[in-house]
């Protein structure tokens, strides 16, 4: 048949060529791209702290997620209560735990980023040309002395006026438009970004070639450019961040997922594999058909509206201890969050659960450090292999009914040397109570966000193996 020859040949040149134009505008076709997910305290960010032993660093993520979780918690109360100083703007989980790398303009300019899975807006930290002479000096002369080891490295700034393809969003654009409050006295797009703890940013958005050096890859240089992604070239910051920005996640229209999705062929999606604090890995996360979850047990669960857009919320309907199911309240929302260390549910969930594990599992009672959590166990007379066995799978019932089982190092974490503690508690605010399934609750899955289907799927997975060969 040599006509189908031919056509399938001209087919398959048609094809090539036209991926070959797009390649330097916007990455199409293939099956995605995966960068390193960092945790914060990890080997590989700037902020690892190595004189934190292993449990200490549990211990300061845990500190930090109880104030967070407050955060969120006020952030929900505050939505439909425009305050004083205007509209309120996208809240998010803060303080934040993942930090991702972008490569910023032509030529690039490396950032390490915050990831964040709770809010919308990209933004880096630009220069603007508008750094004291003094400031820049002394800047310098910190990049060239070696840092002591504990402090994190001088962050970077991005100048707009280095790079061919930097450009400023007008403000009739749908970007400018999608902005919770932005302001326009000169035509140019001026936006201020706060966060459920008061941090906020201001700047101009604008627009750029991104470059994500693909971790997994083994296509051309590994290299994806995607052009005019919208961001905030940010001006002013206020608050405790860290890193050169932020990468906003989240299910809304600013966010890096939607952005790829209406820009490229990758499609609406993202997944992320979260290695366990105590192993010396990478977590990844990916973008495009690999955040497709495919491991075999996979569990799909609908997303469902969200007072905040940015957040992944779905329906918990019950939790199982062994064969004791406790019901959820009725209308239970929880927020499936990256960014959020503990696992937070109402009440009437952790009370029965503590009651229910207290009863089952055969370890002496110990106390929490700070206080911090409901239900502690003294495991130092018992050998470290020994202790899962030990705690009952924890069931998550979610909507369109997904079940999602929850291990013994999905439920607890060693807060310290012999101190296991229940990674899980009720919101710390009792008057907008906010359910989160916080990254423990999430180690060692496959997690994937599909907006394009409205999804969030869960599969078990081993993360620090899979970060090499997963994926193929
Ligand atoms: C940004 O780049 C421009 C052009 O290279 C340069 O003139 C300016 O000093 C830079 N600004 C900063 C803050 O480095
Ligand atoms: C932005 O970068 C400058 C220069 O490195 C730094 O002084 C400043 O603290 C950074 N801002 C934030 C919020 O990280
Ligand atoms: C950007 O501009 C600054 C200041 O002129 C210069 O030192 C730096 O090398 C430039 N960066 C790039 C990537 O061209
Ligand atoms: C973690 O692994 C890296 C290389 O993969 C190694 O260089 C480093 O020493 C390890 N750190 C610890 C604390 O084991
Ligand atoms: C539930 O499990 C407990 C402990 O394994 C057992 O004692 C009890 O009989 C079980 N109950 C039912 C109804 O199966």
């Amino acid at each position: 048949m040599p006509g189908t020859t031919t056509s399938r040949a001209l087919l398959l040149a048609s094809v090539v060529l036209t991926a070959h134009m797009f390649l330097c505008t916007a990455y199409v076709g293939g099956d995605g791209f995966s960068v390193e997910f960092i945790h914060r305290d990890s080997v590989k960010s700037p902020y690892h702290d190595p004189s934190f032993t292993a449990h200490a660093r549990v211990l300061e993520a845990a500190r930090r997620s109880s104030t967070q979780a407050a955060a969120l918690s006020r952030s929900y109360g505050r939505v439909d209560a425009p305050s004083a100083d205007g509209p309120v703007s996208e809240l998010t989980s803060r303080p934040f735990e993942y930090l991702m790398a972008v490569n910023v303009g032509t030529p690039p300019t490396r950032m390490l980023a915050i990831a964040d899975t709770g809010s919308d807006l990209i933004w880096l930290n630009c220069s603007n040309g508008e750094v004291a002479p003094g400031l820049a000096a002394a800047r310098h002369a910190h990049a060239s002395a070696p840092a002591p080891a504990s402090a994190p490295p001088p962050g970077v700034q991005f100048n707009s006026s280095n790079s061919t393809t930097f450009g400023l969003v007008s403000c009739s654009s749908g970007a400018c438009r999608a902005l919770p409050d932005a302001s326009c006295p000169d035509s140019k797009c001026r936006y201020l970004y706060s966060y459920g703890d008061g941090s906020q940013t201001r700047g101009l958005l604008s627009t750029e070639t991104f470059t994500f050096a693909d971790d997994q890859g083994t296509r051309g240089d590994g290299k994806i450019r995607v052009a005019n992604v919208n961001f905030g070239c940010s001006t002013t910051m206020m608050g405790s961040f860290i890193g050169d920005g932020l990468v906003g996640l989240g299910g809304g229209d600013l966010s890096l997922v939607n952005q790829l999705g209406a820009d490229t062929s990758l499609g609406r999606r993202f997944s992320y594999c979260l290695v366990p604090y105590s192993i010396n890995a990478s977590s990844v996360v990916n973008f495009g058909p690999r955040a497709t979850v495919t491991e075999p047990g996979a569990a799909t669960t609908p997303l469902i509206p969200s007072e905040v857009k940015a957040y992944y919320t779905v329906d918990l309907q019950s939790v199982k201890i062994g064969n004791k199911t406790l019901a959820a309240p009725q209308q239970s929302p929880v927020i499936v969050d990256s960014g959020t260390t503990l696992t937070y549910l109402a009440n009437e969930l952790v009370d029965p659960l503590v009651e229910e594990l207290t009863r089952r599992v055969k370890l002496p009672p110990a106390k929490s450090p700070e206080d911090l959590l409901p239900l502690c166990f003294d495991v130092s007379g018992v050998r470290k292999g020994q202790v899962a066995a030990m705690i009952p799978d924890v069931t998550l019932g979610l909507g369109g009914g997904a079940t999602v089982t929850l291990k013994a190092e999905n439920t607890f974490v060693e807060l310290q040397e012999g101190t296991l503690c229940l990674a899980v508690a009720a919101p710390s605010d009792q008057f907008h109570p906010v359910s989160i399934i916080g990254n423990i609750a999430q180690q060692n899955m496959h997690v994937g966000y599909d907006l394009d289907k409205g999804t969030v799927t869960f599969a078990t997975a081993d993360c620090a193996k899979s970060s090499g060969s997963l994926y193929i």
